[in-house]
Order: C-alpha cells, then structure tokens, then sequence
C-alpha cells in the first residue's frame, strides 16, 4: 500500500515509502528527449508515472490513446514506469496517486522562466515539488513541435524519436 510520504520518503510509523514522481506533458509525441529523462527518472525512483495531458483545446496529431499506446511500447522496457492519463489540474493529479514530485527536463534558458513559474505555483497549490534535470545535451534543440514540423515537410527526423513513433509520424502524415 502506498502510504503519504511525511519526511524525506518515511511515514509516520519511520517506515520507508514507494517514491514515486510524475512525469507530465502533452507527449505529442513522445521523443527521445523525452525518452531520456523517464529514463533517467526511473533509475532514481521506485515509479515514475508519465502522465499524458488531456488538452480538449489544443490540436494534436495523435490522440491521447495513441500517444499512451506509443508511450507505454517505447518505455515496456523500465518495469517501473507506467502511463496514465489526465485533465485538470496537475497537482490534483498527484493528490488522487500519492505523488509528492514533479519531474521536468530543462533544455534550455528559454525553458526556466515559465517552468520556474509553473513549479512555483503548484508548490503554492499543493506543496507538490519540481525538480529540474537537465537535458542530455543531445537533445537540447529538441521538442515535439519541432519534430512534427520537420516530418510534414518531409525532413528527417530519424534518431529524434523512437522507430515506432517515426513509422507513426510518417503514416499519420501521409494520411494529411
Ligand atoms: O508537454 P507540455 O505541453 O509542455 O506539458 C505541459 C504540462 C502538461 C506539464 C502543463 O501544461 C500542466 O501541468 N498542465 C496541467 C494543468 C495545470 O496544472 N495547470 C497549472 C500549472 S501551474
């Protein structure tokens, strides 16, 4: 059973507790940016849960069961990862799963000031921590956008994203 995390991963009774940090975002779709922080977070923590923003607003090109669906084939390989979905709040989120940390990749400056913002507001919210790791410096100039852009214009996006996401990039375009 997962138990409220009081102090520094122990519960009232001194016991130890599943560490456990999310991992949000649109994942639209997921690249090996991405891939490399869950990664990452997944040798730091018992359970990392990847949560997939259900955005009614905004357009994308996947749809949240597709991008769930790649999501979970491109990280089967961590037995400590799982994928979930939600909408509203993401502290509400973490309230509902026991989760106490957000954890984001930092690609760059540009990336700080509204990061910084969103950490500091859902502290405020919640108390829900953020921490920040850097990105591998491979894929600093990397983002879903990007990627998206790039391929509709027929450039290469090869080692930017996980093969079946290439392969799904490639037939989700030509269907446009
Ligand atoms: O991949 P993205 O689109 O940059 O991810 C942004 C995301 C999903 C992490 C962020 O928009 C978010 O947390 N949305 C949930 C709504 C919310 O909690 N908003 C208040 C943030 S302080």
């Amino acid at each position: 059973m997962i138990r409220q995390v009081l102090d520094h991963g122990k519960d009232q009774e001194g016991s130890r507790c599943v560490q456990r940090v999310v991992c949000p975002g649109s994942f639209d779709p997921v690249t090996n940016g991405h891939l490399d922080i869950i990664s990452r977070a997944a040798g730091l923590y018992d359970e990392v849960i990847v949560a997939v923003l259900i955005n009614v607003t905004k357009h994308s090109l996947f749809t949240v069961d597709e991008r769930v669906e790649m999501l979970g084939q491109v990280t089967s390989r961590y037995g400590n990862v799982r994928i979930e979905r939600f909408h509203g709040l993401l502290v509400d989120f973490c309230a509902a799963n026991g989760i106490t940390a957000v954890i984001k990749g930092l690609r760059a400056v540009s990336d700080f000031e509204y990061e910084m913002q969103m950490a500091q507001m859902n502290y405020r919210m919640a108390k829900v921590e953020t921490l920040f790791m850097t990105t591998n410096p491979l894929y600093s100039f990397l983002s879903s956008s990007l990627v998206k852009e790039i391929a509709r214009y027929g450039g290469d996006v090869s080692g930017l994203v996980p093969d079946i996401v290439l392969s799904r990039l490639r037939e989700r375009l030509a269907e446009e």
